[in-house]
Protein backbone atom coordinates (compact mmCIF):
# COMPACT_ATOMS: atom_id res chain seq x y z
CA UNK A 1 0.00 0.00 0.00
CA UNK A 2 1.38 3.29 -1.10
CA UNK A 3 1.34 5.80 1.79
CA UNK A 4 -0.75 8.56 1.29
CA UNK A 5 0.34 11.94 -0.06
CA UNK A 6 -1.03 13.65 2.69
CA UNK A 7 1.25 11.39 5.03
CA UNK A 8 4.14 12.17 2.62
CA UNK A 9 3.90 9.64 0.36
CA UNK A 10 4.15 10.41 -3.42
CA UNK A 11 0.95 11.88 -5.47
CA UNK A 12 -1.35 10.45 -7.59
CA UNK A 13 -1.28 13.53 -9.70
CA UNK A 14 1.38 15.88 -10.88
CA UNK A 15 0.40 18.06 -13.06
CA UNK A 16 -2.63 20.39 -13.47
CA UNK A 17 -5.66 18.67 -15.15
CA UNK A 18 -6.74 20.38 -18.14
CA UNK A 19 -8.84 23.59 -17.85
CA UNK A 20 -12.17 23.76 -19.48
CA UNK A 21 -11.59 25.81 -22.35
CA UNK A 22 -15.66 26.76 -23.66
CA UNK A 23 -14.99 29.16 -26.70
CA UNK A 24 -13.00 28.54 -29.81
CA UNK A 25 -13.24 30.47 -33.30
CA UNK A 26 -16.80 29.16 -34.12
CA UNK A 27 -17.60 31.62 -31.50
CA UNK A 28 -15.26 34.29 -32.10
CA UNK A 29 -16.50 34.31 -35.47
CA UNK A 30 -19.73 34.66 -34.88
CA UNK A 31 -19.12 37.11 -31.89
CA UNK A 32 -16.81 39.49 -34.67
CA UNK A 33 -20.56 39.55 -36.82
CA UNK A 34 -22.71 40.57 -34.62
CA UNK A 35 -20.13 43.62 -33.40
CA UNK A 36 -19.39 44.18 -36.77
CA UNK A 37 -23.16 44.39 -37.50
CA UNK A 38 -22.90 47.48 -35.72
CA UNK A 39 -26.08 46.04 -33.65
CA UNK A 40 -25.73 44.52 -29.98
CA UNK A 41 -29.82 44.55 -28.96
CA UNK A 42 -31.18 41.24 -29.45
CA UNK A 43 -34.93 42.39 -30.37
CA UNK A 44 -33.95 44.45 -33.54
CA UNK A 45 -31.07 41.57 -34.19
CA UNK A 46 -31.07 38.59 -35.36
CA UNK A 47 -28.30 36.16 -33.11
CA UNK A 48 -30.89 36.04 -30.15
CA UNK A 49 -33.70 35.15 -32.81
CA UNK A 50 -31.89 32.44 -34.47
CA UNK A 51 -30.73 31.19 -30.90
CA UNK A 52 -33.83 31.00 -29.76
CA UNK A 53 -35.23 29.21 -33.11
CA UNK A 54 -32.68 26.52 -32.91
CA UNK A 55 -32.88 25.71 -28.60
CA UNK A 56 -36.34 25.19 -29.63
CA UNK A 57 -35.98 23.14 -32.49
CA UNK A 58 -33.30 21.34 -30.58
CA UNK A 59 -35.19 20.77 -27.85
CA UNK A 60 -38.31 19.73 -30.05
CA UNK A 61 -40.12 22.54 -28.36
CA UNK A 62 -42.50 24.90 -30.38
CA UNK A 63 -40.67 28.14 -28.43
CA UNK A 64 -37.64 29.53 -26.76
CA UNK A 65 -37.37 32.75 -24.45
CA UNK A 66 -33.67 33.90 -24.24
CA UNK A 67 -33.42 35.80 -20.91
CA UNK A 68 -29.89 37.10 -19.09
CA UNK A 69 -28.99 34.10 -16.72
CA UNK A 70 -31.25 31.13 -15.11
CA UNK A 71 -32.37 33.16 -12.12
CA UNK A 72 -33.68 35.75 -14.76
CA UNK A 73 -34.81 32.46 -16.48
CA UNK A 74 -36.89 31.11 -13.58
CA UNK A 75 -37.91 34.46 -12.18
CA UNK A 76 -39.63 34.46 -16.04
CA UNK A 77 -41.59 31.44 -15.28
CA UNK A 78 -42.61 32.48 -12.31
CA UNK A 79 -43.74 35.62 -13.38
CA UNK A 80 -45.90 33.84 -15.76
CA UNK A 81 -47.26 31.50 -13.39
CA UNK A 82 -48.48 34.96 -11.66
CA UNK A 83 -48.91 34.22 -8.27
CA UNK A 84 -51.34 35.90 -5.53
CA UNK A 85 -49.17 37.42 -2.41
CA UNK A 86 -48.70 34.36 0.04
CA UNK A 87 -49.01 31.59 -2.67
CA UNK A 88 -46.70 28.88 -2.50
CA UNK A 89 -44.66 27.09 -5.05
CA UNK A 90 -42.76 24.34 -4.07
CA UNK A 91 -39.16 24.00 -4.80
CA UNK A 92 -35.25 22.42 -3.91
CA UNK A 93 -33.90 22.70 -0.70
CA UNK A 94 -30.24 22.00 -2.39
CA UNK A 95 -29.57 24.21 -5.45
CA UNK A 96 -28.54 28.07 -6.34
CA UNK A 97 -30.80 30.73 -4.82
CA UNK A 98 -31.89 31.21 -8.29
CA UNK A 99 -34.06 28.61 -7.89
CA UNK A 100 -35.66 30.38 -4.49
CA UNK A 101 -35.13 33.94 -4.95
CA UNK A 102 -37.55 34.53 -8.00
CA UNK A 103 -40.23 32.87 -6.24
CA UNK A 104 -39.86 35.61 -3.63
CA UNK A 105 -39.56 38.35 -5.98
CA UNK A 106 -42.73 37.73 -7.09
CA UNK A 107 -44.18 37.69 -3.15
CA UNK A 108 -44.51 34.15 -3.25
CA UNK A 109 -43.55 31.98 -0.52
CA UNK A 110 -40.58 29.11 -1.17
CA UNK A 111 -41.59 25.31 0.26
CA UNK A 112 -39.01 23.12 0.20
CA UNK A 113 -39.50 19.24 -1.02
CA UNK A 114 -36.75 17.10 0.16
CA UNK A 115 -34.24 14.57 -1.52
CA UNK A 116 -33.22 11.17 -2.48
CA UNK A 117 -29.89 11.55 -0.18
CA UNK A 118 -28.08 9.86 -2.94
CA UNK A 119 -28.72 11.73 -5.80
CA UNK A 120 -30.11 14.99 -3.81
CA UNK A 121 -33.00 15.43 -6.91
CA UNK A 122 -36.19 16.10 -4.75
CA UNK A 123 -38.60 13.01 -4.40
CA UNK A 124 -42.19 13.20 -5.70
CA UNK A 125 -43.37 11.39 -2.46
CA UNK A 126 -41.78 15.18 -0.88
CA UNK A 127 -43.36 17.08 -3.58
CA UNK A 128 -46.93 15.92 -3.01
CA UNK A 129 -46.79 15.99 0.84
CA UNK A 130 -46.06 20.11 0.65
CA UNK A 131 -48.45 20.29 -1.61
CA UNK A 132 -51.27 22.75 -0.01
CA UNK A 133 -54.61 24.90 -1.43
CA UNK A 134 -52.21 27.51 -1.70
CA UNK A 135 -49.85 25.52 -3.91
CA UNK A 136 -49.54 26.90 -7.71
CA UNK A 137 -46.32 25.92 -8.87
CA UNK A 138 -43.54 23.06 -8.30
CA UNK A 139 -39.73 24.14 -9.58
CA UNK A 140 -38.20 20.83 -10.40
CA UNK A 141 -34.41 21.19 -9.80
CA UNK A 142 -32.41 18.75 -12.36
CA UNK A 143 -28.97 18.60 -10.05
CA UNK A 144 -25.66 17.93 -11.10
CA UNK A 145 -26.57 16.54 -14.62
CA UNK A 146 -29.30 14.23 -13.14
CA UNK A 147 -32.63 14.64 -14.63
CA UNK A 148 -35.46 13.94 -11.56
CA UNK A 149 -38.20 10.94 -11.41
CA UNK A 150 -39.64 13.48 -13.93
CA UNK A 151 -43.23 11.18 -14.73
CA UNK A 152 -44.10 10.77 -11.48
CA UNK A 153 -43.62 14.49 -10.88
CA UNK A 154 -45.52 15.53 -13.83
CA UNK A 155 -48.39 12.89 -12.58
CA UNK A 156 -48.58 14.62 -9.41
CA UNK A 157 -48.52 18.47 -10.80
CA UNK A 158 -51.61 17.28 -13.31
CA UNK A 159 -53.12 15.85 -10.21
CA UNK A 160 -53.25 18.96 -8.25
CA UNK A 161 -53.72 21.42 -11.20
CA UNK A 162 -49.95 22.42 -10.53
CA UNK A 163 -47.97 24.38 -13.07
CA UNK A 164 -44.58 22.60 -13.51
CA UNK A 165 -41.31 24.30 -13.80
CA UNK A 166 -37.94 22.28 -14.89
CA UNK A 167 -35.22 23.89 -13.77
CA UNK A 168 -32.06 22.74 -15.92
CA UNK A 169 -29.54 24.79 -14.69
CA UNK A 170 -27.23 21.68 -14.54
CA UNK A 171 -28.76 19.68 -16.64
CA UNK A 172 -28.72 20.77 -20.47
CA UNK A 173 -29.44 18.25 -23.19
CA UNK A 174 -29.83 15.25 -21.00
CA UNK A 175 -32.20 12.59 -21.67
CA UNK A 176 -35.06 10.91 -19.65
CA UNK A 177 -37.00 8.43 -21.07
CA UNK A 178 -35.82 9.51 -24.46
CA UNK A 179 -36.44 13.33 -24.03
CA UNK A 180 -34.58 16.20 -23.19
CA UNK A 181 -35.13 17.01 -19.29
CA UNK A 182 -36.75 20.37 -19.48
CA UNK A 183 -39.78 19.17 -22.28
CA UNK A 184 -41.78 17.70 -19.83
CA UNK A 185 -43.08 20.09 -17.01
CA UNK A 186 -44.89 23.99 -18.95
CA UNK A 187 -41.34 25.64 -18.59
CA UNK A 188 -38.13 24.64 -18.50
CA UNK A 189 -35.73 26.74 -17.26
CA UNK A 190 -31.57 27.06 -18.51
CA UNK A 191 -28.70 28.76 -17.04
CA UNK A 192 -25.43 29.77 -19.52
CA UNK A 193 -23.63 30.93 -17.04
CA UNK A 194 -19.54 30.58 -17.48
CA UNK A 195 -19.53 27.02 -15.55
CA UNK A 196 -22.42 25.38 -17.70
CA UNK A 197 -22.31 22.70 -20.10
CA UNK A 198 -23.27 25.42 -22.41
CA UNK A 199 -22.30 28.90 -21.88
CA UNK A 200 -22.44 32.67 -22.81
CA UNK A 201 -21.03 34.09 -19.44
CA UNK A 202 -24.08 34.81 -18.15
CA UNK A 203 -27.04 34.49 -19.93
CA UNK A 204 -30.64 31.77 -20.01
CA UNK A 205 -33.53 30.57 -21.38
CA UNK A 206 -36.87 28.88 -21.06
CA UNK A 207 -38.54 26.56 -23.63
CA UNK A 208 -42.51 25.79 -23.73
CA UNK A 209 -44.77 24.58 -26.28
CA UNK A 210 -48.09 26.20 -25.52
CA UNK A 211 -48.50 29.90 -27.38
CA UNK A 212 -50.17 31.57 -24.25
CA UNK A 213 -46.90 31.23 -21.99
CA UNK A 214 -44.61 32.12 -24.48
CA UNK A 215 -46.29 35.02 -25.07
CA UNK A 216 -46.42 35.97 -21.28
CA UNK A 217 -42.72 34.90 -21.30
CA UNK A 218 -41.78 37.38 -23.90
CA UNK A 219 -43.49 40.12 -22.12
CA UNK A 220 -42.36 39.27 -18.47
CA UNK A 221 -38.74 39.37 -19.84
CA UNK A 222 -39.21 42.86 -21.34
CA UNK A 223 -40.83 45.30 -19.19
CA UNK A 224 -44.53 43.69 -20.10
CA UNK A 225 -43.09 45.36 -24.03
CA UNK A 226 -43.46 43.45 -26.96
CA UNK A 227 -44.04 44.98 -30.95
CA UNK A 228 -44.92 41.98 -32.44
CA UNK A 229 -47.72 41.11 -29.53
CA UNK A 230 -48.89 44.50 -28.01
CA UNK A 231 -48.80 46.71 -31.48
CA UNK A 232 -48.54 49.80 -29.82
CA UNK A 233 -46.34 50.84 -27.45
CA UNK A 234 -48.18 49.83 -24.15
CA UNK A 235 -46.56 47.59 -21.41
CA UNK A 236 -49.18 44.89 -20.29
CA UNK A 237 -47.91 44.60 -16.90
CA UNK A 238 -45.37 44.74 -13.90
CA UNK A 239 -42.00 43.15 -15.13
CA UNK A 240 -37.96 43.53 -15.25
CA UNK A 241 -36.00 43.59 -18.28
CA UNK A 242 -33.76 40.39 -19.04
CA UNK A 243 -33.22 41.10 -22.66
CA UNK A 244 -30.10 39.07 -24.10
CA UNK A 245 -27.96 40.89 -26.00
CA UNK A 246 -27.08 39.87 -29.75
CA UNK A 247 -23.13 39.00 -28.30
CA UNK A 248 -24.61 36.67 -25.86
CA UNK A 249 -26.75 35.38 -28.76
CA UNK A 250 -23.63 34.83 -31.26
CA UNK A 251 -22.20 32.97 -28.53
CA UNK A 252 -25.17 31.20 -28.06
CA UNK A 253 -25.43 29.83 -31.42
CA UNK A 254 -21.86 28.37 -31.38
CA UNK A 255 -22.11 26.58 -28.37
CA UNK A 256 -25.66 25.55 -28.85
CA UNK A 257 -23.80 23.49 -32.17
CA UNK A 258 -21.65 21.42 -29.74
CA UNK A 259 -23.85 21.18 -26.92
CA UNK A 260 -24.64 17.39 -27.47
CA UNK A 261 -21.51 16.75 -27.64
CA UNK A 262 -19.84 18.55 -24.80
CA UNK A 263 -22.81 16.33 -23.18
CA UNK A 264 -21.80 12.95 -24.57
CA UNK A 265 -18.41 13.50 -23.39
CA UNK A 266 -19.81 13.81 -20.09
CA UNK A 267 -21.75 11.23 -19.69
CA UNK A 268 -19.05 8.35 -21.05
CA UNK A 269 -16.15 9.97 -18.84
CA UNK A 270 -18.69 9.67 -15.51
CA UNK A 271 -19.80 6.42 -15.82
CA UNK A 272 -15.95 5.53 -16.36
CA UNK A 273 -15.56 7.30 -13.15
CA UNK A 274 -18.62 5.63 -11.64
CA UNK A 275 -17.33 2.16 -12.31
CA UNK A 276 -13.19 2.94 -11.15
CA UNK A 277 -14.77 3.99 -7.89
CA UNK A 278 -17.80 1.49 -7.05
CA UNK A 279 -15.48 -0.58 -5.18
CA UNK A 280 -13.54 2.08 -3.25
CA UNK A 281 -14.05 1.44 0.86
CA UNK A 282 -16.52 4.01 2.44
CA UNK A 283 -17.35 5.06 -0.78
CA UNK A 284 -21.17 5.63 -2.35
CA UNK A 285 -22.03 6.19 -5.68
CA UNK A 286 -25.88 7.08 -6.91
CA UNK A 287 -26.67 4.06 -8.93
CA UNK A 288 -27.96 5.80 -12.63
CA UNK A 289 -31.24 3.77 -13.54
CA UNK A 290 -31.72 2.75 -17.43
CA UNK A 291 -34.30 5.77 -18.38
CA UNK A 292 -32.21 8.52 -17.82
CA UNK A 293 -28.46 9.91 -18.30
CA UNK A 294 -26.33 12.17 -16.17
CA UNK A 295 -24.64 14.40 -17.50
CA UNK A 296 -22.57 15.40 -14.53
CA UNK A 297 -21.75 19.40 -14.56
CA UNK A 298 -20.06 18.35 -11.10
CA UNK A 299 -19.22 14.78 -10.59
CA UNK A 300 -20.53 13.93 -7.00
CA UNK A 301 -20.36 11.24 -4.88
CA UNK A 302 -20.56 10.14 -0.92
CA UNK A 303 -18.38 9.34 1.66
CA UNK A 304 -20.07 7.40 4.10
CA UNK A 305 -17.12 5.22 5.67
CA UNK A 306 -15.00 8.17 6.46
CA UNK A 307 -15.30 12.24 7.38
CA UNK A 308 -15.61 13.64 3.93
CA UNK A 309 -14.02 16.38 5.14
CA UNK A 310 -10.61 14.40 6.10
CA UNK A 311 -10.93 12.21 3.02
CA UNK A 312 -11.25 15.22 0.68
CA UNK A 313 -8.27 16.77 2.10
CA UNK A 314 -6.46 13.80 1.59
CA UNK A 315 -7.77 13.22 -1.72
CA UNK A 316 -6.65 16.51 -2.87
CA UNK A 317 -3.48 16.43 -1.04
CA UNK A 318 -3.29 13.78 -3.73
CA UNK A 319 -3.75 16.30 -6.51
CA UNK A 320 -7.27 16.01 -7.68
CA UNK A 321 -8.91 19.02 -6.28
CA UNK A 322 -12.39 17.94 -4.27
CA UNK A 323 -14.27 19.81 -1.87
CA UNK A 324 -17.01 18.25 0.62
CA UNK A 325 -20.72 19.04 1.60
CA UNK A 326 -21.26 21.33 -1.77
CA UNK A 327 -24.06 24.09 -0.34
CA UNK A 328 -23.03 22.39 3.41
CA UNK A 329 -26.94 23.59 4.33
CA UNK A 330 -30.40 23.81 2.86
CA UNK A 331 -30.23 26.45 0.72
CA UNK A 332 -32.92 28.67 2.72
CA UNK A 333 -30.35 28.24 5.65
CA UNK A 334 -27.38 29.86 3.78
CA UNK A 335 -27.93 33.91 4.34
CA UNK A 336 -30.87 35.50 6.38
CA UNK A 337 -33.44 35.79 3.22
CA UNK A 338 -35.47 33.48 4.48
CA UNK A 339 -34.60 32.28 8.26
CA UNK A 340 -34.64 36.19 9.24
CA UNK A 341 -37.41 37.27 6.69
CA UNK A 342 -34.75 39.81 5.06
CA UNK A 343 -36.97 40.53 2.00
CA UNK A 344 -38.25 43.63 1.56
CA UNK A 345 -36.97 46.33 3.81
CA UNK A 346 -37.78 45.87 7.42
CA UNK A 347 -41.30 44.69 6.55
CA UNK A 348 -40.74 40.80 6.25
CA UNK A 349 -43.26 40.36 3.53
CA UNK A 350 -45.06 38.21 2.69
CA UNK A 351 -44.59 36.80 5.68
CA UNK A 352 -45.64 38.99 8.16
CA UNK A 353 -48.88 40.04 6.18
CA UNK A 354 -52.24 39.01 5.86
CA UNK A 355 -51.38 37.60 2.50
CA UNK A 356 -50.30 33.84 4.27
CA UNK A 357 -52.35 31.58 5.72
CA UNK A 358 -50.20 29.86 8.00
CA UNK A 359 -46.72 30.68 9.90
CA UNK A 360 -43.68 30.08 7.66
CA UNK A 361 -40.32 28.48 9.56
CA UNK A 362 -37.25 27.52 7.93
CA UNK A 363 -35.19 24.98 10.19
CA UNK A 364 -32.86 21.90 8.92
CA UNK A 365 -35.70 20.10 10.58
CA UNK A 366 -38.07 20.67 7.00
CA UNK A 367 -35.23 18.30 4.88
CA UNK A 368 -33.94 15.73 7.09
CA UNK A 369 -32.70 13.64 4.28
CA UNK A 370 -31.24 16.91 2.35
CA UNK A 371 -29.51 17.59 5.49
CA UNK A 372 -28.02 13.75 5.49
CA UNK A 373 -26.88 14.10 1.56
CA UNK A 374 -25.14 17.21 2.66
CA UNK A 375 -23.11 16.05 5.14
CA UNK A 376 -21.22 13.05 2.96
CA UNK A 377 -21.62 14.60 -0.67
CA UNK A 378 -18.61 15.40 -1.99
CA UNK A 379 -17.67 17.27 -5.81
CA UNK A 380 -15.12 17.22 -7.80
CA UNK A 381 -14.72 19.14 -11.34
CA UNK A 382 -15.72 16.82 -14.38
CA UNK A 383 -15.92 17.96 -17.68
CA UNK A 384 -15.54 17.86 -21.79
CA UNK A 385 -11.94 18.41 -21.71
CA UNK A 386 -10.54 16.00 -19.82
CA UNK A 387 -9.27 12.63 -20.93
CA UNK A 388 -10.08 9.11 -19.91
CA UNK A 389 -6.18 9.08 -18.40
CA UNK A 390 -7.53 12.08 -16.06
CA UNK A 391 -10.65 10.58 -15.07
CA UNK A 392 -8.27 7.05 -13.87
CA UNK A 393 -6.23 9.30 -11.47
CA UNK A 394 -9.15 11.17 -10.39
CA UNK A 395 -9.98 7.16 -9.83
CA UNK A 396 -6.77 6.36 -7.95
CA UNK A 397 -6.44 9.10 -5.80
CA UNK A 398 -10.26 8.49 -4.52
CA UNK A 399 -9.08 4.47 -4.32
CA UNK A 400 -5.56 4.90 -2.66
CA UNK A 401 -7.32 7.67 0.04
CA UNK A 402 -10.35 4.85 0.45
CA UNK A 403 -8.16 2.38 1.18
CA UNK A 404 -5.36 4.40 2.82
CA UNK A 405 -7.70 5.72 5.82
CA UNK A 406 -9.76 2.48 6.25
CA UNK A 407 -6.57 1.09 7.05
CA UNK A 408 -5.30 3.71 10.16
CA UNK A 409 -8.82 3.72 11.47
C1 LIG B 1 -29.88 24.55 -10.21
C2 LIG B 1 -29.65 26.00 -10.54
N1 LIG B 1 -30.70 26.82 -10.67
C3 LIG B 1 -30.56 28.12 -10.97
C4 LIG B 1 -29.31 28.68 -11.17
C5 LIG B 1 -29.19 30.12 -11.48
O1 LIG B 1 -28.52 30.36 -12.68
P1 LIG B 1 -27.69 31.70 -12.90
O2 LIG B 1 -26.45 31.63 -12.09
O3 LIG B 1 -27.43 31.71 -14.38
O4 LIG B 1 -28.56 32.83 -12.49
C6 LIG B 1 -28.19 27.86 -11.06
C7 LIG B 1 -26.84 28.43 -11.26
O5 LIG B 1 -25.84 27.98 -10.81
C8 LIG B 1 -28.35 26.49 -10.71
O6 LIG B 1 -27.29 25.67 -10.58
Amino acid sequence: MEQLAIQGGPKVRTEPFPKRTPFGEREEELLIQAVRSQNLFGKSGTFVKELEKKFAAFHGTNYAQASTSGTAAIHTAVGVVNPNPGDEIITAPITDPGSVMPILMQNAVPVFADVDPKTLNMTPESIEANITDRTRAIILVHLFGRPCNIDEVLAIAEKHNLILIEDCCQTHATKYKGRYAGTFGHMGCFSFQQSKHMTTGDGGMIITNDEQTYIRLKLFSDKGWDYQYMGERDHAFLAPNYRMTEMQGAVGIAQLEKLRDVVERRIALGKLLNELIADAPGVEVAPTPDDREVSWWNYIFHVTGHDPDEFCKAVSAEGVAMSAHYIRDPIYMRGNFLTEKNTYGSSGFPFDSTYVSRKYHYGPELVPNAVEGLRSVVVTALHEHMGEDDIRDIGRAVNKVARGLAKTR
